[in-house]
């Protein structure tokens, strides 16, 4: 069989790319066949989203070709063009508009018209029959900042699929989405594909590879190492392509032992997002807090922590009340908290990664009233290794460094501050295979020097298997408490879909 012309829709070979100091890709090819999902794989900092940014137009390679549907795309070009051609992207971190409506962030500048007015009911109706096909059911009239991040990603893809796009580039579109999104996702890509179209997939879920991609393209470092059908591969063969060794995917063996209350939290009630929740956090534990993405977790732990003001109820810390809705107290008392929506509060993007992770800490490297920069780049750069951050230097201004890296680095906040009560949305969303491993490992060393972590994780291998104690949390309440020995995936399903 000779080379067929048309036998792919995209093409990209010899790719490279160098920001200062990293070689983000190095001679990169990638090649996607029409009507297939195609996961590009590799570590956190392998260099797939810098590809992609490429494919977008969003940076320009400095070599290399793209070819779609036979056509050389300019190296030169801006996403305008890339989108007129039909490729499209749902980025990793979500952009958009907090102030718009959904439906405003779905049409932005291609608003169906009424001479020179948007017509608003135009934009509406289509909006729901965008969400009709992808099974969404929520008002496109609701503002970007009042809808959780799951619903931000299916309005990013909404919109992708608006856009009629023949190519949509997905960036780890379930990162903040549960089981049942993810399904209904899952239809859609299936959809899609079955349209003749084609999905760029990347994920560090290795179950989602198995279950929704045709072929694969492995980056290490910037480098490719290679590509295959998924039917020729097994979990094991991917994570070594990815890794570069064996991997051994275990938990740590977590030694904590739980001693006495620190935390009481009685009766804590917010009209609309959570009722009733009463439970008790013991010192040197890792609290699991499981359930269905919408169920109320991250709700219930922000007004623990004083984001939000509860209606009612107490949180005690060491026999001590504190006030409702005042993090300054909470963290006073001890606590610290690393949310879900790492870039809206927890990154500083225009700071160095040195300085993020000792923001907290500040205080640590002060003598006689003078901030040492030096002695706190020396702490951070510790912590860069033992996290296996991978960025040019400590120096490096954070929003430079890949998506998990940008993670890894809020984790090291924490090992500074070994804060009394740690409380931690999804700490392993975005980490590849290999680092998991090691946030796992974090977790439980806090856990074992006295830390009490509270866990939200919508991955069930991962409360399985780190938690000393599980709290199912469903519709606002908790609705089951699951101790180490009882906890499998079937007995947390159970009270989850209360
Ligand atoms: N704008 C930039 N400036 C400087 N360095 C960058 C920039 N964008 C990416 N890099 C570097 O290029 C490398 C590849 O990053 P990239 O974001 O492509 O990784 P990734 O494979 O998407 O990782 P992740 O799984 O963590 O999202 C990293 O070392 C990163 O620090
Ligand atoms: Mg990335």
């Amino acid at each position: 069989m000779g080379a067929q012309k048309n036998e792919y829709m995209l093409e990209m070979s010899g790719i490279s790319k160098a920001f200062p100091g990293v070689k983000a890709l190095d001679n990169v090819e990638l090649k996607v066949k029409p009507g297939t999902v195609h996961a590009l794989l590799g570590e956190n900092g392998a260099g797939k989203s810098t590809l992609m940014k490429i494919l977008m137009g969003i940076y320009e390679a400095d070599e290399g070709t793209v070819t779609f549907k036979g056509k050389l795309l300019r190296g030169r070009r801006n996403v305008r063009e890339t989108m007129d051609v039909g490729i499209s992207m749902i980025h990793q971190e979500l952009a958009s508009f907090s102030q718009m409506t959904i439906a405003e962030n779905i049409y932005l500048n291609r608003e169906p018209g009424k001479g020179l007015f948007v017509d608003d009911a135009q934009m509406n109706q289509d909006t729901i029959e965008l969400f009709e096909r992808i099974g969404m059911d929520i008002n496109p009239n609701t503002k970007m900042r009042d809808i959780t991040t799951a619903y931000a990603q299916m309005v990013e893809i909404a919109r992708a699929i608006s856009l009629n796009a023949d190519l949509i580039i997905m960036d780890e579109p379930t990162s903040a989405i549960t089981d049942k999104e993810v399904e209904m996702l899952f239809n859609v890509i299936r959809r899609l594909r079955d349209e003749g179209r084609s999905i760029i997939y990347i994920t560090h879920k290795m179950d989602e590879i198995f279950k929704i991609a045709d072929e694969i393209t492995v980056l290490r470092d910037g480098q490719f190492v290679g590509a295959k059908p998924i039917s020729e591969l097994d979990s094991d063969q991917i994570v070594s392509m990815m890794v570069g060794r064996q991997l051994v995917q275990l938990f740590p063996p977590n030694e904590a032992v739980p001693g006495e209350t620190v935390m009481k939290v009685e009766h804590l009630s917010r009209k609309g997002e959570f009722d009733d929740i009463s439970f008790e956090v013991h010192k040197g534990e890792i609290l699991g807090i499981a359930g269905m993405m919408g169920a109320g977790r991250s709700e219930i732990m922000s007004a623990i922590f004083g984001i939000t003001k509860p209606d009612s109820g107490t949180v005690t810390v060491n026999g001590k009340e504190l006030s409702l809705g005042q993090p300054k107290e909470a963290i006073e008392a001890g606590m610290a908290m690393l949310t879900e929506d790492r870039k809206g509060t927890g990154l500083f993007l225009g700071l160095s990664v040195n300085d993020n992770i000792g923001m907290p800490s500040l205080r640590d490297f002060v003598s006689k009233g003078l901030l040492s920069q030096t002695r706190l780049n020396k702490a951070c750069e510790v912590q860069i290794e033992a996290l296996r951050i991978k960025t040019p230097s400590g120096k490096t201004v954070i929003r430079g460094l890949s998506g998990g890296n940008q993670q890894k680095a809020l984790l090291g906040r924490w090992l500074y501050c070994k804060p009394e009560i740690l409380i931690i949305d999804e700490p392993t969303r975005g980490i590849d295979v290999g680092a998991k491993y090691e946030i796992h490992k974090i977790l439980c060393d806090l856990a074992k020097n006295g830390t009490s972590v509270i866990m939200v994780s919508s991955e069930m291998p991962e409360v399985i298997g780190i938690s000393n104690r599980v709290l199912v949390v469903s519709q606002g309440h908790i609705t089951g408490e699951l101790q180490r020995e009882e906890l499998t995936q079937e007995t947390i399903m159970k009270y989850a879909a209360v």
